[in-house]
């Protein structure tokens, strides 16, 4: 595996290696299973794998977020390695941003409800670093996961925008035993709140039997906030649901709604998110 911290000496291996299909899975690292399923997707449809880890500054509204972000290098390549990742770009902040950044992205709607609305700027810094990753790795594949679902709608049409010559895929989302979706973030959580944060995922799931059932939305609603308020520890955000095509407020519930969640588990901030129509 080949790790590179610089841009220029990547861009020319990957200019001689890169002689046919490129997958690209950006991540900013403390990987998991979740992250790991991503790099074998690209394995099975690319003959070389670039993953970035870097934690970006650009998209972290809370600076206490970015400080206390778990950073795991040697472990993250070991599982790299391991799961036979060809090339990993680990860039230092300051070669990605040689200067303070003036450049914003603004996606109207799309970047200011769900997490735009308690994350402000968060969608411009990812869609920065993700532009910068496209230019220099130039992919023909980059790999997304569904757990970050309004992301993959940003880039999505970061894309289509800028005209980015690749094809995004969207993969499913990798779970704990007891239904937490798999996060860096899920490291800071003590004991107890390990146990507690299941109920973002049980929450989804009682909300979309529901739903199903026929039960009216603002009830649903009521039953996931009460299952926090029962939770002294536990915070939740928002829980909501929306078109899969725009994230639009869905009016009605279909096999086109997603349902999404956000919750503290005492410091930490945790998102899940459920398509009415699958797991
Ligand atoms: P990060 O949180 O490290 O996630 C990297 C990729 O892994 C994202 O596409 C994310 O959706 C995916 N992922 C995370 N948890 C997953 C899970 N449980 N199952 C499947 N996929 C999962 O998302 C980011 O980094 C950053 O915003 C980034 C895109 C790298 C830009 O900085």
């Amino acid at each position: 595996m080949e790790i590179f911290k610089e841009i220029a000496p990547l861009k020319a291996f990957l200019k001689e290696k890169a002689t046919s299909a490129v997958g690209l899975v950006p991540t900013m690292g403390a990987l998991h299973a979740g992250h790991l399923s991503l790099i074998e997707a690209s394995k099975k449809e690319n003959t070389l794998t670039v993953c970035s880890v870097f934690v970006n500054p650009a998209q972290f509204n809370n600076p206490l977020d970015l400080e206390k972000y778990p950073r795991t290098w040697e472990p993250d390549c070991r599982l790299l390695a391991n799961a036979g990742c060809d090339v990993v770009f680990a860039p230092e902040v300051s070669t990605m941003y040689e200067q303070e950044s003036i450049v914003t992205f603004d996606f109207g709607t799309l970047d200011k409800i769900l997490e735009g609305q308690f994350r402000p700027g968060h969608f411009s810094g990812v869609a920065l670093v993700v532009s910068k990753l496209f230019h220099i790795v130039n992919p023909t594949t980059a790999y997304f996961g569904q757990k970050d679902f309004q992301q993959f709608k940003i880039i999505e049409k970061l894309v289509a925008e800028l005209k980015f010559n690749l094809t995004l895929k969207r993969m499913p989302i990798i779970r704990e035993a007891d239904g937490l979706a798999m996060s860096s973030r899920n490291r800071r959580l003590n004991e107890a709140e390990r146990v507690h944060a299941a109920l973002l995922y049980r929450s989804l799931c009682e909300a979309k039997k529901l739903l199903l059932r026929g039960e009216k939305i603002e009830n649903v609603k009521e039953v996931v906030h009460k299952n926090f308020d029962a939770l002294a520890h536990l915070k939740l955000e928002y829980f909501e649901w929306a078109d899969t095509e725009n994230l639009m407020p869905a009016n009605s519930v279909s096999a086109n709604t997603v349902l999404l969640i956000a919750a503290y588990v005492g410091e930490v901030r945790l998102i899940d998110n459920l398509l009415m129509h699958a797991n």
